[in-house]
């Protein structure tokens, strides 16, 4: 069994506001880290980069913690050479706060309005640059006509796999124990997944590394 070296991201990203807020999204980090779990017990390397979670992260992995996602694309430039195969799982904020405010923000006026700027797209700038032996796996979160949503993520991205969940279902996705995916690969394949994250998560990294032999 050839050893491969994981890079999975996991959780959400924070974008701060103020000093006691920020903005945020509901990912536990369940699903990143059942990944992370599965790759660990067919003992590959597993280099888990994640968002606040209340979850506690496996021992045998090199983990990292971050907040923001300028801080999870830093730190996910800096291992993606080390990896093998990444899989992107983490709900990273598509917007932060312009400003950051550093008094808290008082409650003086009926509205507030907030101006937000863009994030980087990580998964769109590994696209970009990874190399013929790396598998690049992206999650899509969608809540309406998933699959075109999914494949146009898959193309634009140029990911080898899109991993696509319809987080409009509360039951399932975001927080949940549950999930159920559909594996969209660059080559037209199209893979049914339902059950626990951990089953999931069994059944991805399978696949991710039969494919490579
Ligand atoms: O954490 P859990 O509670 O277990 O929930 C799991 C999950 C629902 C968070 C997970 O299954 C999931 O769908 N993760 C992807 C969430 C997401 O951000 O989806 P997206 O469709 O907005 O983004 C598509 C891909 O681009 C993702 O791989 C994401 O990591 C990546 N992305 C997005 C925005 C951004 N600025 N940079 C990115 O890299």
């Amino acid at each position: 069994m050839k050893h491969l070296t994981f890079l999975i991201t996991a959780g959400p990203t924070q974008e701060p506001l103020d000093p006691v807020r920020f903005l945020s999204n509901y990912s536990s980090g369940k699903m990143g880290y059942a990944l992370a779990n599965a790759a660990l017990k067919k003992k590959y390397s597993v280099i888990l980069i994640h968002g606040p979670t209340a979850l506690t992260p496996p021992p045998q992995a090199k983990t990292i913690e971050v907040q923001t996602a300028l801080e999870m694309r830093r730190q996910v430039q800096k291992y993606f050479s080390e990896a093998d195969i990444i899989i992107k799982v983490a709900a990273v904020a598509d917007y932060r706060p312009h400003k950051i405010f550093r008094q808290k923000i008082k409650k003086n006026t009926n509205t507030l309005t907030l101006t937000l700027i863009k994030n980087p797209d990580i998964l769109f700038e590994l696209g970009k640059k990874k190399k013929r032996h790396q598998t690049l796996v992206g999650f899509a979160a969608e809540t309406t006509h998933i699959l075109k949503h999914a494949r146009k993520k898959l193309r634009q991205k140029n990911c080898d796999w899109i991993v696509a969940n319809d987080v409009s279902n509360k039951a399932l996705g975001f927080g949940s124990d549950q999930n159920k995916v559909i594996m969209l690969s660059s080559q037209n394949d199209a893979i049914y997944l339902d059950g626990t994250k951990k089953k999931i998560a069994k059944k991805i990294i399978d696949i991710l590394v039969k494919e490579r032999r």
